[in-house]
């Protein structure tokens, strides 16, 4: 049965072949991105996040059956604070109602390897707790302490953590929604390509993230997987961090951590 899916980041990498692939199975897809998208909004602040949900409602007729927070950015600069926690908790929880009303809801998100990365606790804290403001004084102050890598890993940490909390909630499983993240390792998209560039960044990269199986994926790889997170397939999973990473984070983490 053709389903309607939202999906943010839809213009390039992990969202535009998600998009393809739903496309493909004949869903209707409301892709959300900074340009080239059914609805062009800025997820990293009040005013974009809150017209992509209105967008978005208007275009499904007050009924989605899937939402996947792809749209992200990996700056060494607070910017991954902003969209990628505060406008991923704002674009789910703003649909979630849209998605409560359909017979089969699946909800997912994009979350990263860089979440198992070290993390700054204040970042984190304050994303978990609502509070932008905090969040982002504390990544300026991580920035300016030259670690300005930390803000992704906290912003992809504090999502994460997120799920994991209100996934068993009454809004959430109570509604019927599993909600669940794909965590990549690297993979081959806009985003990564300036780091393929730069021989030193590249090293950092590979040391960072060790994939021993199959080496750097394909957008395509992680579309696939979130394909299924997403399907009526789904019952029974949710709150889960899936790490479609050619083995990274089996390499980093230690095996009693499951
Ligand atoms: P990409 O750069 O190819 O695509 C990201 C999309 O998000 C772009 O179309 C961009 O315009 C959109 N976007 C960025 N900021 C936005 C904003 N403020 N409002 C609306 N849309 C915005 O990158 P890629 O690789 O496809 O990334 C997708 C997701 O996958 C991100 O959340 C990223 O953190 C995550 N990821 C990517 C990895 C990689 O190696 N490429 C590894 C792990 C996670």
């Amino acid at each position: 049965m053709a389903r309607t899916i939202a999906v943010s980041g839809t213009a390039s990498g992990i969202g535009a072949a998600l998009a393809a692939l739903l496309r493909d199975q004949g869903d209707t897809v409301i892709g959300i991105d900074l340009r080239d998208a059914d609805v062009c909004a800025d997820l990293g602040g009040p005013e974009g996040r809150s017209r992509a949900v209105a967008e978005v409602l208007d275009r499904a007729g007050g009924t989605l059956d899937g939402v996947v927070a792809c749209a992200g950015v990996s700056d060494f600069t607070p910017l991954p604070v902003k969209v990628n926690y505060f406008g991923v908790v704002a674009l789910l929880d703003g649909l979630r109602p849209a998605l409560a009303r359909a017979q089969a809801p699946r909800a997912a998100v994009v979350g990263s390897i860089a979440g198992t990365h070290p993390v700054d606790d204040a970042i984190v804290r304050a994303c978990l707790d609502g509070d932008e403001p905090a969040a982002l004084l504390a990544a300026e102050r991580v920035v300016e302490a030259g670690a300005g890598n930390q803000t992704y890993s906290s912003s992809k940490s504090a999502v994460a953590q997120w799920l994991r909390r209100v996934c068993t909630t009454p809004e959430w499983a109570g509604a019927g929604i599993p909600l669940n993240a794909i965590a990549p390792g690297v993979v081959r998209t806009a985003m990564t390509e300036p780091l393929f560039a730069d021989a030193d960044m590249l090293k950092i990269m590979n040391e960072a993230v060790p994939m021993p199986l199959h080496g750097y994926a394909d957008a395509n790889v992680i579309a696939e997987a979130l394909r299924w997170l997403i399907s009526p397939a789904n019952t029974h999973m949710t709150g889960q961090v899936i790490y479609v990473d050619g083995g990274a984070e089996a390499s980093l983490r230690d095996p009693s951590v499951f």
